[in-house]
């Protein structure tokens, strides 16, 4: 049995800095970090584009950062938590940077901001096209200072550990996927900081890592779990037949001037939005999503041959060389793009200080719901959020850890990972993600919605017969913690479409009564 006073699973942008708020005030406590693979095998790892935050006053203010964020997430976000966020960002950049991450400048010395859609100016800060490589580098660098913190890779949580009420946490079981063994980590504060789920989808841009397991875990303790209908899908994902998960091209590429066009070299997006190329993600990827059913073809295309090509390779040297190893010159040919899942708006619900349902398990990152991102986030503003979310829940944490108890002794039955048929797992893996793709995508309809529903119960009967009496093993928690995610996603869906659907009928009936 492993014991720490704090038990952060993740180890990403969300779990790392909150790890560094409590580090460097509290050397006295021990912190315990999990990651699933290699530590720093992440989201945040892969993230492009950057970080969303107002600095420039003349031209820039916190109040449109806020209406862009509002706007964005359909009427849906919690209107104090974004004036919360975005009012912090900057400080939360400023310790960003003390840590040690760099963002790039311009040559007068100022900080070089992209445009990236929905906003109405452009504040993202960036490192070229790898900022949240840059983050995590830099993070897992700076945490090497701590001798209080200690990360334990490749070290899967499978459930956490609660009172009968599921009032109180006391940990989590976890999986060595090294020894294959099963021990118990407890603490007296726990934070799940698990990430997203964008491989419940066939196309995704998110890692194989991003399994939805910490919503997985904390419903099955119980705990509140919201808005997981708004599934993000990123509108430029590299296409690439059968490839998972999908190379993003940022959309910072568009806030550059590249356009996106049909076959036929013909721009559409105008005819969806006045933005064009820069409105947010739902409306574009539901406009590809529009012309590729109306014309059969698989995706449209980026063009990026009207760009400087000196200046595109200066802001994004690793998606122009990924397209030129796969043999797309940018300065040439346009790019093959398609929508891919890319980001789990809901989650697990938080309350401003990162709280759960349980009063000592704590979330941020993307696996939690803060209320920030509505029903579909606005670009940029994930690492914000992750930011954010952490040094509140730091500082919360460091004003109540002494009120909560170590748990005393758990026993543990003596059990290891089995093995398990992962040929048969991933069979059933590749139909959940395809019955998602098909059934609860970009568009998600009531009749598709009940079918997934359907079939995800006859697929959970058949994980339960099938693996009946299995000890836990990576691939087959995986597939769990899949196809519960999947459940959420469908069943959430069709509450709210059921919910619009009375408040539409209501507001009519209103209207004939008025
Ligand atoms: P992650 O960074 O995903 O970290 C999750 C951690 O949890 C990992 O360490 C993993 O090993 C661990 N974990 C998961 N399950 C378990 C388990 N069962 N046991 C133990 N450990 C576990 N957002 C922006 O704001 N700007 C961008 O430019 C941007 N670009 C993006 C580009 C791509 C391709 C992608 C995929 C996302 C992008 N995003 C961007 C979104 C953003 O990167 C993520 O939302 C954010 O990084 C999530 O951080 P996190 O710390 O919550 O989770
Ligand atoms: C991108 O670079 O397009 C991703 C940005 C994000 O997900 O916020």
């Amino acid at each position: 049995m492993h014991k720490s006073d704090i038990l952060i699973i993740g180890s990403g942008i969300a779990g790392l800095s909150f790890a560094l708020h409590i580090a460097k005030e509290r050397p006295d406590l021990s912190i315990c970090i999990l990651a699933k693979a290699d530590k720093a095998e992440s989201n945040t790892r892969y993230a492009q584009g950057g970080i969303a935050v107002v600095l420039n006053k003349l031209t820039d203010s916190f109040q449109q950062h806020i209406d862009d964020t509002l706007k964005a997430g359909g009427g849906l976000c919690n209107k104090s938590v974004v004036e919360m966020v975005v009012k912090k960002a900057p400080e939360r950049l400023k310790e960003l940077i003390e840590w040690g991450v760099e963002f790039d400048k311009k040559e007068n010395g100022k900080f070089s901001a992209g445009l990236e859609g929905g906003h109405s100016q452009a504040r993202i800060l960036h490192h070229q096209d790898t900022t949240g490589l840059e983050i995590e580098k830099k993070l897992l660098l700076y945490s090497r200072q701590f001798p209080n913190v200690k990360i334990f890779q490749h070290h899967f949580a499978l459930d956490l550990i609660t009172d009968t009420n599921h009032s109180v946490c006391y940990g989590a079981t976890v999986l060595n996927q090294k020894d294959h063994t099963i021990d118990i980590f407890t603490s007296r504060v726990t934070i799940l900081a698990t990430g997203g789920s964008g491989q419940v989808y066939k196309t995704t841009t998110n890692p194989t890592v991003s399994t939805g397991d910490g919503v997985a875990m904390a419903y099955r303790a119980n705990v509140a779990i919201e808005n997981m209908q708004f599934i993000q899908f990123h509108p430029t994902a590299f296409y690439q037949k059968g490839q998972s998960p999908s190379f993003l091209i940022s959309e910072a590429v568009r806030g550059f001037g590249a356009t996106l066009v049909n076959k036929k070299g013909q721009r559409f997006l105008f005819d969806y939005d006045t933005r064009g190329e820069l409105a947010t993600r739902d409306i574009i990827s539901e406009a590809i999503y529009t012309e590729l059913k109306k014309s059969g073809e698989e995706h449209v295309f980026m063009d990026c041959r009207h760009l400087d090509l000196t200046n595109f390779k200066t802001h994004f040297p690793n998606i122009y060389s990924y397209c030129l190893k796969v043999g797309i010159d940018i300065s040439n040919d346009w790019i093959p793009v398609a929508p891919a899942a890319h980001y789990q708006c809901g989650g697990i619900a938080v309350n401003k200080k990162a709280q759960t349902s349980i009063p000592n398990l704590y979330a941020c990152g993307e696996c939690s719901c803060s209320g920030l991102h509505g029903s579909n986030r606005l670009a940029s503003n994930s690492l914000l959020e992750a930011v954010v979310f952490a040094n509140e829940a730091g500082l919360h944490v460091l004003q109540t850890i002494d009120t909560f108890e170590q748990p005393t002794n758990f026993e543990i039955e003596s059990v290891r990972e089995q093995t398990v048929d992962s040929k048969r797992i991933n069979e059933i893996k590749n139909e959940i993600q395809t019955l998602m793709i098909q059934k609860a995508g970009i568009v998600k309809i009531q009749t598709n919605l009940q079918e997934a529903r359907q079939r995800l119960i006859k697929i959970e009967n058949i994980i339960f017969s099938e693996f009946k009496g299995n000890a836990p093993h990576t691939d087959l928690w995986e597939l769990k913690n899949l196809l519960a995610v999947a459940k959420l996603i469908v069943s959430q869906s069709l509450q709210y479409i059921t919910k619009k659907e009375t408040l539409t009928k209501h507001n009519k009936q209103l209207y004939h009564s008025l």
